[in-house]
């Protein structure tokens, strides 16, 4: 896509991804948290990152357009009898939704993933978010339960659909 790039992310990028993650925050009720961003300092956002990238189980990447973060998904593997698991996100900024962002962020992680020896990828998802439930479908996920009630933003509360990706069987 013109103008995407997709890199892993470094600890240098701390500052712009706490500016990214409120932004995406302040965007949409599909994610833990809200316009005030994740609680983390540039700090502790700089060692998560660096954790992230000496671990061959887990990686961030992000999506760069005109030198700013318009995207991230992320893996973050599972230690001992569970390493051959990791747990992913996703976002995108609002707008740029729709514009294949996300699922080349999908590629980029399947085929990490593929390459480090990840068999199995699990996430969950807002049963109401279709739009991300069709691109996970799209790459092979499968919704295996339901979670009632997952989120409760205000008085309402909302159900998540868990969803797998098997790698062994493709
Ligand atoms: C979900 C999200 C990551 C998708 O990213 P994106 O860059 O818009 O995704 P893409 O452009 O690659 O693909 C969107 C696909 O969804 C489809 N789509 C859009 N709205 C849809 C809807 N309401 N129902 C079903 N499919 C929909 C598009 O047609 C497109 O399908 P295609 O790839 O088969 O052509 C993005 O919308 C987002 O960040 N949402 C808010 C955060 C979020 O919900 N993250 C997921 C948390 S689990």
């Amino acid at each position: 896509m013109e103008n995407i790039e997709i890199r892993e992310l470094l600890p240098e990028d701390a500052e712009k991804m706490i500016e990214y993650l409120k932004k995406i925050g302040g965007e949409t009720d599909n994610l833990t948290f809200g316009k005030e961003g994740l609680p983390v300092t540039i700090e502790q956002e700089r060692e998560f990152l660096q954790q992230s990238h000496s671990s061959r189980q887990s990686v961030q990447y992000g999506a760069w357009k005109c030198g700013e973060i318009v995207g991230h998904c992320n893996l973050s593997g599972f230690p001992r009898r569970m390493s051959h698991r990791a747990e992913m996100s996703l976002a995108i900024i609002k707008s740029q939704w729709n514009k294949g962002i996300g699922s080349m962020l999908m590629e980029k992680l399947i085929e990490y993933a593929r390459q480090n020896d990840i068999e199995i990828i699990q996430l969950e998802v807002r049963s109401d978010n279709e739009n991300a439930i069709h691109v996970y479908e799209k790459y092979g996920f499968r919704r295996i339960g339901t979670i009632p009630a997952y989120f409760k933003i205000g008085n309402a509360y909302y159900d998540f659909e868990m969803m797998y990706l098997d790698l062994r069987q493709q």
